[in-house]
């Protein structure tokens, strides 16, 4: 009888999703590191006053670290073998500024006696994407907290969505993560700052080009971006590239939108209508967002069975 339990009870834990949301809480370090959230912001504000790459860089970086592994900090670390995610192709062009802010962050956070080595790496992350935004100019949104870091990480196992996914592809991997439609549309007006290289849409300008695509924006990126392989670049919200607003669903309304899985947003009937509400609306786009931040947040959270509070967060302890 008690092998039958022993069974069951095994067959129902490897059954659940890898989920363990419910340790999460935004006051988890109020005893042990007071002090945590004024310290983070701090430093992000220094951050993006050294950069103002930091910010995007940071944000993107977060939302690499969850969907891959969960948000266990495994994007941070760094495998003697060179075997690891951040050297995977996929996340080749996250840009040192976002690592650098999650250190700067980290080092802040353990130059107080308290905090010294009791905040993981993860947790130090989601406060740093959630300060990039709300200095930006987006929403301040609270932060759960409680994850522990992984100790794994494999170059094989970065997934990512691409540039050229339809609205099907994109739907597929969001609800990999738990998430909706809704959360993939407001969590691409991440796409409201900052740039992508021509390579991400450059094939968006040959050919016939995309019809999606106004022709006159197109005929400007032909100019930075004349081929395959240029080095150029292009802003991702030309309009306010630096401010977390509304202004990437404007953009989408008027064919602006540089990536493939940006414009598709518009392009496809079944999530025009969320567009248009986002384009109209800033504080639904906020509220959405920081919604879809929290869940995206709470994707394979590890505990202290699986889990461990790095010292550096580039090295398992
Ligand atoms: C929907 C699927 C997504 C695709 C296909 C996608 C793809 C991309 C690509 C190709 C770039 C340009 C990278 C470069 O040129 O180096 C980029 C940049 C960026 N992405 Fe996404 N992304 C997606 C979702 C997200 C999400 C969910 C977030 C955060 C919540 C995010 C945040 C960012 C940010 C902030 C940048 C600018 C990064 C920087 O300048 O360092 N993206 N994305």
């Amino acid at each position: 009888m008690r092998r039958l339990r022993l069974f069951f009870f095994l067959a129902i834990a490897a059954l659940s999703p890898p989920m363990a949301a419910a340790q999460l809480r935004p006051d988890y370090y109020a005893s042990v590191c007071p002090n945590l959230q004024s310290i983070v912001r701090e430093s992000v504000r220094q951050s993006m006053g050294h950069s103002p790459v930091a910010a995007p860089a940071t944000l993107r970086l977060f939302f690499h670290d969850c969907a891959v592994r969960g948000c266990d900090a495994s994007i941070l670390i760094i495998n003697p073998d060179g075997d690891d995610e951040w050297r995977s192709p996929d996340d080749q062009t996250l840009k040192l500024q976002g690592f650098q802010t999650v250190m700067n962050a980290k080092e802040a956070v353990d130059s107080d006696p308290q905090c010294r080595n009791r905040v993981s790496c993860a947790d130090i992350l989601a406060l740093a994407a959630r300060d990039s935004v709300a200095l930006s100019g987006g929403p301040d949104y609270q932060v759960e907290l409680g994850r522990y870091d992984g100790r794994v990480s494999t170059r094989g196992s970065v997934v990512l969505p691409h540039s050229t996914f339809n609205l099907d592809q994109l739907n597929r991997f969001f609800s990999s993560l738990g998430l909706s439609q809704t959360d993939m549309i407001a969590l691409s007006g991440a796409h409201t700052i900052s740039a992508a290289a021509c390579s991400f849409f450059q094939y968006r300008l040959s050919g016939g080009g995309d019809p999606a695509m106004d022709p006159a924006l197109a005929s400007r990126l032909q100019g930075s971006c004349p081929g395959p392989g240029a080095p150029g670049f292009a802003l991702l919200d030309a309009a306010t590239p630096v401010r977390f607003d509304n202004q990437y669903y404007r953009n989408l309304r008027r064919g602006w939108g540089i990536l493939g899985s940006d414009q598709v947003l518009y392009a496809d009937a079944r999530s025009r209508g969320a567009v248009d509400r986002y384009a109209a609306d800033e504080r639904a786009f906020f509220d959405d967002f920081a919604a879809a931040m929290t869940r995206l947040g709470r994707v394979g959270v590890r505990t202290a069975a699986d889990g461990e509070i790095r010292r550096d967060c580039r090295f398992l302890n």
